[in-house]
């Protein structure tokens, strides 16, 4: 068949496993196990990504030892009672012709949680401390490094026995492996430690013992770090010589970027929207120039011609479109038949993906609410009754309870008073490094035109509209407006919110105080935008660090700018007041006064409250009635999407 996509769509061979395209979903936590073995919500959410069309499917990382236990969700794979689970995922990928590897993981120092809130004591190869985590590890004796060994290839076997295809020692992100090689690290005077050869004997063990327990056609590879980016994590120039000293033993390196042990190496574990698509590509490249081996990439590749334009230029052999694939489980099967515009195309904002992960909780997507809940949402039901649905509001809620509403069959209106759907998303992606934020507007609306939604934008909606209208459904999601607190006094300060900066609809002084209630992208993002004007910015928020509520990574670099930018921030204050040109605050534990003077501007941050008007004037009214997302009570475009998708498969 004629592609757009002729490298993507070429198959490759490693061993006895046959990849069908070049396009792999790589090892990611989902936080879906609860009891360290595979479930039917994990067995489903692969199926749904081989049913989409991926090539290679790499399960999320599998415990090795009783020492590699990273947090309580961590999938383990020491007892041969794994193999009945992994036969099952087997066999659910295999169906649709997907191949499939496990990832054979020890985080040695990389220890985020134990059981019961309990800490781990966590085992590396010395003393040296986990900057992230806090943790101080206990240097390994040689039997604990035997037995972990052997761990390796006891859990290789069982995958094998289970039918999987191949496995990837996850020697990347600093965890145990890279703890071994990196000579900051690993202070060890005997065999396991020293110059190269001496700080590689783990990783040779360990590839040995998974040689001696696997038959020749499955497949063993690697995943590293090109470089952990961080001071004490390995130079690219150290992974090389790493990677260099390995190849011979193995049969594919996955090659990423960054290091769990630090919060500037931790980025690049999932990259956020700030840095660029494909990103990673050009440190595959010259992995791949090194060695003779299969060189596989991930981060930040989102769309097939950009995964094309990289198997095209020759940086890597197969490419990891991971988030892509949670975002849009069908995305190679679209990019197959030429409907690439149809992708819906991950915008990196980490939200419910890598920010559930780190909150401990199912994997699920901003955009694809349908991710990590397939047993819930996986196929839903088409409808038996065709409604008239009424959807009022274009925002991200009810934009999605439009769309799936119609692919069920209804006959669906949306109506919204601007002239743009989008809501609040359209000012988020005004917000610094977040235009791609914009990406679920654009995404939602494709969706609208191929599901046939009728749209009638630039229409305010009343009472009398709906009546006249006579739906058998109103969906209400009108949004949310800004919130403004009480405060005492006033004395002529210039007070704006949010909105009003980022639609350029005023003017704010030099000196600005930003109260930051929420402590979510708004407050960092308006500091940043103000800073980078110039102005001196002053971010007090509620809680103990800005960004407090936004996904890990994406606030670590937001806190990276803040800082460049010499923005001050001042934690656990409130607002209480102001006069001429000074703010109040309160310490919200001590209820001490914290006086800010010669100030120009108050932001406000400080939240939205519903736009309940049509809600509450549709009372009684003779229709099946839903109120969703902010309209309901202002939150953030994850539950509006959410709540869009269950009014949609409920009416
Ligand atoms: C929720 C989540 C969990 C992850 N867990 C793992 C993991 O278990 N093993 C691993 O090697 N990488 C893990 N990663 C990193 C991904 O494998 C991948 O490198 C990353 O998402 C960047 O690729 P992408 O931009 O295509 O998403 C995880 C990523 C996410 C989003
Ligand atoms: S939550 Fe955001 S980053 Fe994660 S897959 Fe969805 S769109 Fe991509």
């Amino acid at each position: 068949m004629a592609t757009r996509f002729p490298h993507l769509f070429e198959p490759l061979q490693i061993r006895g496993a046959l990849l069908k395209n070049r396009i792999m979903s790589t090892g990611h936590d989902t936080t879906l196990p609860v009891d360290g073995t595979v479930n039917d919500a994990l067995v489903a959410y692969q199926e749904a990504r081989a049913r989409g069309g991926v090539g290679l499917i790499v399960l999320q990382v599998s415990g090795v030892h009783e020492t590699a236990r990273y947090t309580n969700h961590v999938l383990m794979a020491t007892d041969d009672a794994a193999i009945a689970g992994y036969r099952r995922v087997g066999e659910a990928v295999h169906r649709f012709g997907a191949v499939l590897f496990g990832q054979l993981f020890h985080p040695g120092r990389e220890v985020a949680e134990g059981e019961g809130g309990l800490q781990t004591v966590a085992f590396a190869p010395s003393a040296v401390p986990n900057e992230r985590f806090r943790v101080m590890p206990r240097p390994m004796k040689p039997a604990l490094i035997r037995a972990i060994v052997s761990g390796y290839g006891d859990a290789a076997r069982r995958m094998q026995a289970a039918g999987l295809d191949g496995v990837e020692v996850v020697a990347s992100h600093g965890y145990l492996p890279a703890q071994f090689i990196n000579p900051r690290v690993n202070l060890r005077q005997d065999g396991y430690g020293g110059d190269l050869t001496g700080r590689l004997r783990f990783l040779r063990e360990v590839i040995a013992d998974v040689r001696a327990k696997v038959s020749d056609r499955f497949v063993v590879g690697m995943r590293m770090s090109a470089t952990e980016s961080d001071e004490q994590g390995l130079s690219e120039e150290e992974s090389l010589a790493a990677l260099s000293g390995l190849a011979d033993s193995l049969d594919y390196v996955n090659v990423t970027l960054g290091n769990s042990a630090s919060a500037g190496g931790a980025v690049h574990i999932a990259a956020p929207m700030s840095f660029r698509a494909g990103y990673v590509a050009p440190f595959a490249a010259t992995v791949r120039q090194r060695l003779s081996l299969p060189v596989f990439v991930a981060g930040r590749i989102n769309q097939p011609h950009d995964a094309e334009a990289i198997l095209a230029a020759r940086q890597a052999d197969v490419c990891g479109m991971t988030r892509a694939l949670i975002c849009d489980p069908e995305l190679p099967n679209k990019a197959a038949r030429g409907a690439a515009e149809d992708i819906r195309a991950c915008i990196a904002c980490n939200q419910s993906c890598m920010g559930h992960f780190h909150r401990g909780v199912p994997i699920s997507c901003i955009q694809n609410p349908v991710s990590g809940r397939e047993l819930r949402f996986g196929a839903p039901a088409a409808a038996t009754l065709h409604r008239r649905v009424m959807v009022v509001g274009g925002g991200p809620a009810g934009m999605k309870a439009a769309v799936v509403a119609a692919q069920r069959g209804h006959r669906v209106t949306i109506f919204e008073r601007e002239k743009r759907l989008g809501g609040q998303a359209l000012l988020a992606q005004l917000l610094p490094g977040r235009a791609e934020f914009g990406g679920l507007v654009t995404n939602l609306e494709r969706e609208l035109h191929t599901a046939g939604v009728d749209i009638r934008s630039d229409t305010a909606v009343d009472r009398d509209i709906v009546v006249a209208q006579a739906p058998d459904v109103v969906i209400v999601a009108t949004g949310a407006v800004p919130y403004r607190p009480p405060m005492a006094g006033d004395g002529g300060l210039q007070i704006v919110d949010a909105w009003q900066i980022l639609r350029e609809t005023a003017e704010p002084g030099h000196s600005v105080v930003i109260i930051d209630w929420r402590a979510d992208w708004i407050g960092v993002g308006i500091a940043e935008r103000l800073a980078q004007s110039g102005r001196s910015v002053k971010l007090a928020v509620s809680g103990v660090t800005p960004g407090e509520n936004m996904p890990l990574y994406v606030r670590d670099v937001a806190a990276a700018t803040l800082h460049r930018l010499g923005v001050s921030v001042l934690p656990y204050l409130r607002l209480y007041g102001v006069d001429a040109d000074s703010v109040y605050l309160q310490h919200v534990v001590s209820g001490a006064a914290v006086v800010l003077e010669a100030v120009d501007t108050l932001v406000l941050c400080t939240g939205h409250m519903a736009d309940a008007a049509l809600g509450d004037a549709l009372e009684g009214i003779d229709a099946e009635l839903w109120t969703i997302g902010d309209a309901a009570a202002p939150r953030t475009a994850e539950e509006a999407i959410y709540e869009g998708l269950k009014a949609g498969v409920a009416v």
